[in-house]
């Protein structure tokens, strides 16, 4: 074979190598194909590889042009294999960012705020308008002692009071509160000698009850204003005050004598039925009066218990019930809606 002949023969070689491997790395569809193609041409034992490996084999006068062509093909295919990298990377994330594609035109998912329960606000005002007097707000616990529940209130053990108090027992001497009132004997006791106390006292209260007015668990406000020169008339500014800025001004009040074992004297506060302007409705009975609240000077007895000398200071006491007002200033006829959660009613009070 002549030297010519030879070096066509292995040049021609060279040419197919590098058409086949351009047309694997063509039809190499993704990364790990084309991954796949590399090895097979350019790896260690690759086609492309094993040409320039031939050159050591080759007569010396063919090896110039042969060793140009073989680098050329090698140049060919690498320039091939990273352009088809690039293309196949491009396609790859275009499809990775239309699989992505959000619709803005898609409704947004409603996120439905929650609001404070109508017993919560009604409780916040009543706290808003008496911190507004200077009363500061004190808590004691739902598990009480008899002894503060009863009888530091001046309701000894066979005192008929306890009847109407329907009171759930955890022991003989612990129970669940049936009022907030043993709050005013735990807080003089922890402040005292110290003048005035002025405080309320809002919380859960238990008695066992049940019905459209009557719920086992309900809420009180306590109030109590203890120091030197207290008189009922401060009491009845006090709450005459608290009506007109809970049910607005036009709110006509009235005491009515009571009785409570720990205020004495003690009265009972109505005002003008914030529904039909006192005209006589189905929420005050026709009568135009509403009551609202318990109240009465502190009973010497619940003083001294609080550890205050009843010769030297006075105070006037009230609770009322966060239900019964939210009922009145809302006009609710059923107390057990507050209890039942159901956002229907719950959503009226925005
Ligand atoms: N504790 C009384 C009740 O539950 C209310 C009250 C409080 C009355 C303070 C007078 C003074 O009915």
């Amino acid at each position: 074979m002549d030297v010519g002949a030879d070096l066509a023969e292995r040049l021609a070689a060279v040419d197919e190598v590098e058409r086949r491997a351009l047309a694997a790395i063509a039809g190499a569809r993704d990364m790990q194909e084309l991954e796949r193609v590399r090895v097979e041409q350019l790896g260690k034992k690759g086609a492309v590889s094993q040409l320039l490996r031939q050159m050591g084999s080759l007569p010396p006068d063919l090896r110039p042009a042969f060793g140009r062509r073989a680098n050329e093909a090698r140049r060919v295919v690498e320039e091939a294999l990273e352009r088809r990298r690039r293309e196949l990377a491009a396609a790859e994330k275009q499809r990775r960012l239309e699989a992505e594609t959000v619709d803005v035109t898609l409704p947004g998912r409603p996120v439905r705020l929650g609001r404070r329960h109508p017993l919560r606000r009604v409780e916040l005002e009543i706290i808003e308008i008496f911190r507004g007097m200077g009363f500061t707000v004190a808590e004691g616990p739902e598990v009480e002692y008899d002894y503060y529940n009863f009888e530091a209130l001046n309701i000894p053990p066979d005192h008929p009071a306890r009847d109407m108090h329907d009171t759930f027992y955890l022991t003989d001497r612990i129970l669940l509160r049936t009022h907030t009132s043993p709050v005013q004997v735990r807080y003089m006791r922890s402040k005292a000698p110290e003048l005035p106390v002025r405080i309320i006292a809002p919380g859960r209260v238990y008695r066992r009850d049940d019905d459209a007015t009557h719920s086992p668990m309900f809420h009180q406000v306590e109030g109590l204003l203890v120091d030197r020169g207290i008189s009922f008339a401060h009491l009845k500014g006090t709450l005459a005050e608290f009506a007109r800025r809970m049910f607005g001004e036009r709110t006509r009040y009235r005491f009515r004598p009571s009785y409570f074992p720990f205020t004495e004297p003690s009265a009972e506060m109505d005002v003008s039925c914030p529904i039909c302007d006192g005209d006589g409705c189905r929420t005050c009975g026709g009568t135009g009066w509403i009551e609202i609240l318990g109240s009465g000077m502190v009973h010497p007895a619940v003083l001294r218990e609080g550890g205050y000398d009843p010769e030297e200071v006075t105070g006037f006491a009230f609770g009322m019930g966060p239900e019964r007002i939210a009922m009145i200033k809302y006009g609710i006829d059923d107390l057990r809606l507050f209890f039942q959660n159901d956002l229907r009613f719950l959503r009226q009070f925005a």
